[in-house]
């Protein structure tokens, strides 16, 4: 594929795409939005038109296009096939070991049909909810469709996640069914899953079925009458589904995220709303064109970018997608730049982790391959810094590509500000502006709108169709986590700090609240905190994120021990606390550093403080200690840590 022009050049109109999607002139008003939004809607294909855009009148229970109805997975993959592009490829597997899969639209139709067909027989019914557990394989993808297409919310669970955390998750959504695969690759090795997936079930009782996808033909443990083969049962059925439209609200699923509690918080989203808003975003903040891009994302199906940008943004929008089942490392440090030149990806959206992890291993290493295909490049999870957005934009993208970094959460769905191609000149760090249809704001404390040249707290100020509708059983703390910090203003509040430039544009200054962005992933402080002190050495844990040249954060644990867990090895002791920790969330949690304390700093009312705690964490001279109980407690745990690695 010839490389494409940088379609944002600082003077000039933008591309075909954007222009389409821009805002028409003077559309700044709420009703001008939800004209907006209207427009995007009519992309897709409904079975019944909306009588209402948006129903605010709940709020902050949102209603989009209410009224209307739709089939999801027809629109992400049917409508293609009965449109003649069945042949073209919707998605180039690649697996880790170096194996492949070429899947068409028309492959995908007949396997989502089946894998429908299959639920079906297991007597699932619309409602109901599905469990999902797997690698990074097609099966992955033909499950989520085949729920979505008989409108069983799925609820993904990334297979870096405890068996204790999958069980919480599936008692939360009360699943009927998991999916998942006997083993998965990872870093070259083919690991256990069914196993780790059978301790999750032996305690959640709601499920009723195992549908096991064999993929590395690892050994499994067997329950006979309930688990069940995916080529048995998925490969036997038959071809043909006819999808049954559902209401614009029903949901579509549910996926964990960590609030500032120790318990995950099931974000629920909905149908016609956010099939409208990821096709949109998709479309125009990649300015996508399905005949001729190859798009490649590369973040797990088990976050909230693989469901929006993975699965339905792209597939909506009959995308050409790169799936790719391993890690950058397998089987060795040129992986990415060799399926960028394999496939020719002209789109490509990643993690600025993924971005400085390339940094360190030297820029040596992209030129050593052709990349020249790529034409767009993506960055989400975390503010990217501007050296590694310079160094992406050098090296990745031949100096001559924009990237658009793309600010949004589990929460909102899909891409709520990023820098429209073709709109404005670039900023490298900066999300720059809502996208059109959304509306941002930075505040202060007070919830009035801070001037240019400030910092406060991003808000969102208007509903927007891939919200989220709630927490999965829980409206009160729907209420309480997004909407009570701004009640009287009606905002949501987003949990990150933002700022205005002198011209107006916004850069985010990542979270205000007690959440750890850690390689892009969200981990809660508590989460962390109510694992370690559930090892018996422990008594008291305080956890923070603490910079990270290259994961952004990482975590760092304080701890006191109980009496008699210091008698061993204090080496031994907090590697059993990381690998405990490991086991009760998942590797990703494991704290990066173990510090044991004699004391934590709190304040008078018992509140640890953990602005003193990242000091220490970040190697500073603590700073204003006069609001704790007791002001040398700083001073006996530097004394404890000195001399310490
Ligand atoms: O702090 C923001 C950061 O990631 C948080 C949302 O995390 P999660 O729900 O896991 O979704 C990640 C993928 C959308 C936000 O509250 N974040 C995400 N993208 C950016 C970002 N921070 C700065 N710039 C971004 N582009």
């Amino acid at each position: 594929m010839s490389p494409r022009p940088d379609p944002r050049p600082a003077a000039g109109g933008p591309p075909a795409e954007a222009a389409k999607a821009a805002p028409r002139p003077g559309e700044r008003t709420a009703a001008d939005r939800l004209a907006f939004w209207s427009r995007q809607a009519e992309e897709l294909h409904w079975e019944t038109r909306w009588s209402e855009v948006l129903d605010w009148s709940a709020a902050p229970f949102a209603r989009w296009f209410t009224g209307g109805r739709l089939n999801v997975a027809y629109n992400c993959v049917d409508r293609h096939v009965e449109a003649g592009h069945g042949d073209q490829v919707a998605f180039h597997w690649e697996g880790e070991p170096g194996d492949t899969r070429t899947i068409t639209y028309a492959d995908l139709r007949r396997e989502v049909c089946r894998t429908a067909n299959a639920l079906l027989s297991l007597g699932l019914r619309a409602g109901d909810r599905v469990a999902i557990q797997l690698p990074m394989i097609p099966e992955a993808v033909f499950a989520m469709l085949a729920c979505a297409r008989l409108g069983l919310p799925h609820s993904v669970v990334f297979g870096g996640f405890s068996p204790a955390a999958l069980q919480s998750r599936i008692e939360d959504a009360g699943a009927r069914l998991l999916i998942t695969s006997d083993g998965q690759y990872r870093r070259g090795r083919a690991e256990p899953m069914k196993a780790n997936t059978d301790e999750a079930t032996r305690h959640a009782p709601s499920i009723e079925h195992v549908l096991v996808v064999r993929r590395t033909a690892t050994e499994v443990p067997w329950t006979e009458g309930r688990d069940l083969w995916w080529h048995d049962l998925v490969d036997t059925q038959p071809d043909e589904h006819r999808p049954e439209a559902f209401d614009a609200e029903h949901p579509l699923f549910i996926l964990y995220t960590s609030g500032t509690t120790g318990r995950p918080k099931g974000i629920l989203h909905t149908s016609g709303g956010y099939l409208t808003q990821t096709a949109y975003t998709h479309r125009a903040v990649f300015d996508l064109d399905p005949d001729t891009d190859v798009y490649w994302c590369t973040a797990d199906i088990g976050w909230i970018t693989g469901h929006s940008y993975i699965v339905y943004g792209p597939l909506a929008n009959r995308t050409t997608s790169v799936l790719y089942e391993g890690t950058p490392t397998t089987p060795h440090e040129g992986r990415h730049f060799e399926v960028i030149e394999k496939y020719g990806v002209s789109v490509y959206y990643t993690a600025p982790t993924l971005i400085r992890t390339f940094m360190k291993w030297g820029e040596q290493l992209p030129a050593r391959y052709d990349l020249s295909s790529i034409g767009m490049l993506g960055s989400v999870g975390e503010p990217i810094n501007p050296e590694a957005w310079r160094w992406y934009r050098k090296h990745i993208g031949g100096d001559r590509v924009p990237i658009v970094d793309t600010w949004w959460q589990t929460e909102t769905g899909a891409v709520m500000i990023a820098p429209l191609p073709g709109a404005a000149p670039a900023k490298p760090g900066s999300a720059q502006a809502p996208l059109p249809g959304v509306s941002a704001k930075v505040v202060d404390d007070q919830g009035r709108e801070v001037g240019r040249g400030e910092s406060g707290y991003l808000v969102l100020d208007q509903p927007w169709p891939a919200m989220l509708r709630g927490i999965w059983g829980d409206e009160d703390r729907y209420r309480e986590t997004y909407w009570a910090r701004f009640a009287h203003r009606g905002h949501y509040f987003a949990g990150d700090g933002a700022r205005y430039d002198e011209d107006g544009d916004i850069w985010l200054l990542g979270r205000v609240d007690d959440v750890m962005n850690v390689s892009g992933h969200r981990i809660s402080t508590a989460e962390v905190e109510s694992a370690l002190v559930s090892h018996p050495s422990v008594a008291e844990a305080a956890v923070v994120g603490a910079s990270d040249p290259t994961t952004g954060q990482a975590i760092v644990a304080f701890v006191i021990l109980r009496a008699g867990a210091t008698d061993g090895d204090a080496a031994e002791v907090t590697a059993a606390l990381r690998e405990h920790v490991a086991r009760e969330i998942g590797p990703i949690a494991k704290p990066g550093r173990i510090l044991v304390v004699p004391e934590l700093p709190k304040t008078r009312s018992g509140k640890i403080m953990r602005r003193l705690l990242r000091d220490v964490a970040e190697n500073r001279e603590a700073g204003d200690v006069t609001t704790l109980a007791d002001a040398s407690v700083m001073d006996l745990i530097t004394a404890g840590l000195t001399g310490r690695p």
